[in-house]
C-alpha cells in the first residue's frame, strides 16, 4: 500500500544527488565528502552503537569502531597539535553545549558576537548559552562591523566580572583577536572558548589564524563546513587532564549517547586526506574568496569591507540592498541554480532578519570541485547577469557546472590522475 511512497523518497534522493551536481552551491556552512570518504557510509556501523571510549566501552562487539575512532582521534590530534580531542559530538551545536554545559552558571556573563555581528544561535538567548544563563552581552565592534573593537573588550573585562568569551561566528570574514585577549583571560581566570565550525578547515590547513596556539582555552567545531568532513562536531584542548575529565563527560554522557558511528567512519579518511592535502586546498579557498570578492566589486556589486581587502576567510558578504534585499537575491540567484543564503550585516537590527541586505558566499564547496580564480570571475558574470542584467542563466549555469565534476583534495582516483602532471601521463603510456 505504501510502495509507492517509499518509490517517490527513492526518486527525490535521486533528484537531489543529480541536481546538486548541477548547481553552483556557495552555502558559507557545506561543503562535499570525496567519493571514497562517502563510500564507507550506510556500512554495518550505521546499526551500532558504541558509547563510551575505544576499548572501554559498555556494548560488546565494538572492536572495528573502536580502531577506526582511535586513528580518527590520532589523526586530528596532529592536525591540530593537540592534547586532547573529542570526536563524539554529533555536530556543532552539541559540542558547543558539550562544553558550554561545563562552564556556564545561571547568573554568570558570557560575552558573545552578536547575530548582525556574526555570531551563532548556540552562543545567545534562544540556543545553548540561554539554557545556563541569561547575561549575555556582546562584543564591541568597530565601526567596519566586522572587527571586534579590542580597546574597548579589554575596558569591559576591567570592569564587568564576565566568566566566559565565546570567539568565532557564522558570518566571519576576519580572525577574531584571540592573541589580544587570551593574556587578560589567563590573568582573570575567564575562559576564552573559541567555535571554529565555520573555519575549521582553514585553521586545519593552515591558512588562517591559530587560536590553541594563541591561547584559546577550548575549540568547538563542526566538521563539515570548511573542513571537508562527515556532518559532525568536535572539542579539542590542551588544557590539564583532570579538567578534560569534565568536558569529557560533557561529550558523554552529557550531550549525547551513541555518537552516529556511521558518519564517524569518514571523518577518518577525511582526517587523513586533510594531513595530504589540507594545506593547498585552505590556500585556494581563499584565493579563491579574495577573488570572486574582488569580481564582484569590479561587476558594482557592494562587495562589504573592501578597506580591509574583503575577507581572508572563505566567505564573502555583500549588501544587496539596492537589488531588493537578501531574501529577494537569494531567491533569484536559486532560480538560476546558484545557491546561497541571505544574510543580516552587521549594521542591521535583528528585525531584519526575515528580509536583511546582506548575502554571505562561501566558495569552499565549489574549490573542493576543481575552481580556482579564473571560475570566480565566471560566476561574478554570471551574478551581474542574474541581478544587475535580469537574465536567465539557469542554463549557462549547469553547463558552466557540469564541467566541474571531479572532488579535488582526495584520494580519489579521478582527482590524482587529473592532478598528475601531463609529462608523467605522457611517460606512462
Ligand atoms: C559559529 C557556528 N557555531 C556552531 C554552528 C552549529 O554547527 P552544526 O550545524 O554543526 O550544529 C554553526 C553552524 O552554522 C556556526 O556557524
Amino acid at each position: 500500500m505504501y510502495e509507492k511512497n517509499v518509490e517517490r523518497i527513492e526518486e527525490i534522493v535521486r533528484e537531489q544527488n543529480s541536481w546538486r551536481m548541477e548547481t553552483i552551491n556557495l552555502i558559507a556552512s557545506e561543503n562535499v565528502l570525496s567519493r571514497r570518504a562517502r563510500a564507507v557510509m550506510g556500512s554495518d556501523f550505521c546499526h551500532r552503537y558504541a558509547e563510551g571510549h575505544p576499548g572501554e566501552r559498555y556494548y560488546q562487539g565494538t572492536e572495528k569502531i573502536d580502531e577506526i575512532e582511535t586513528r580518527a582521534k590520532q589523526h586530528l590530534k596532529s592536525l591540530f597539535n593537540c592534547r586532547h580531542l573529542d570526536v563524539r559530538p554529533v555536530s556543532g551545536t552539541v559540542a558547543n553545549d558539550a562544553v558550554f554545559s561545563r562552564y556556564i552558571r545561571p547568573g554568570d556573563i558570557v560575552m558573545v558576537n552578536s547575530t548582525a555581528g556574526g555570531g551563532h544561535i548556540s552562543h545567545h538567548k534562544s540556543g545553548s548559552v540561554g539554557k545556563y544563563t541569561s547575561n549575555i552581552i556582546n562584543f564591541p565592534l568597530t565601526p567596519d562591523g566586522f572587527h571586534i573593537d579590542v580597546a574597548h573588550t579589554l575596558d569591559i573585562l576591567e570592569r564587568v566580572p564576565v566568566k566566559v568569551l565565546i570567539l568565532g561566528k557564522s558570518l566571519y570574514l576576519f580572525p577574531d583577536p584571540v592573541k589580544e585577549l587570551a593574556p587578560l583571560c589567563k590573568e582573570r581566570g575567564i575562559i576564552l572558548i573559541y567555535d571554529a565550525a565555520h573555519v575549521l578547515g582553514l585553521i586545519a590547513g593552515k591558512r588562517f589564524h591559530d587560536p590553541l596556539g594563541e591561547g584559546a582555552h577550548i575549540i568547538t567545531a563542526s566538521t563539515h563546513k570548511t573542513f571537508f568532513g562527515s556532518q559532525r562536531g568536535i572539542a579539542f584542548s590542551n588544557m590539564k587532564d583532570s579538567e578534560w575529565a569534565l568536558i569529557d563527560k560533557g561529550a558523554f554522557p552529557g550531550s549525547s549517547s551513541n555518537h552516529h558511528l556511521d558518519t564517524l567512519v569518514p571523518l577518518a579518511i577525511t582526517a587523513y586526506e586533510y594531513l595530504e592535502f589540507g594545506e593547498d586546498y585552505a590556500d585556494q579557498v581563499i584565493r579563491n574568496a579574495k577573488a570572486l570578492a574582488r569580481a564582484l566589486y569590479d561587476a558594482g556589486f557592494n562587495v562589504q569591507a573592501a578597506q580591509f581587502g574583503f575577507t581572508e576567510s572563505h566567505q564573502v558578504a555583500v549588501d544587496v540592498s539596492e537589488l531588493g534585499g537578501g531574501d529577494e537575491v537569494a531567491r533569484i540567484l536559486k532560480d538560476n541554480h546558484i545557491i546561497l543564503n541571505m544574510n543580516l550585516l552587521p549594521h542591521e537590527p535583528l528585525e531584519r532578519v526575515a528580509n536583511p541586505a546582506g548575502i554571505r558566499i562561501g566558495v569552499q564547496e565549489m574549490t573542493r570541485f576543481g575552481m580556482k580564480e579564473a571560475e570566480m570571475k565566471v560566476i561574478a558574470e554570471l551574478f551581474k547577469k542574474c541581478l544587475r542584467q535580469g537574465k536567465y542563466m539557469g542554463d549557462e549555469v549547469k553547463d558552466f557546472r557540469r564541467q566541474y565534476q571531479i572532488v579535488f583534495y582526495s584520494f580519489d582516483e579521478d582527482a590524482i590522475a587529473a592532478r598528475r602532471p601531463k609529462a608523467v601521463e605522457a611517460a606512462q603510456s
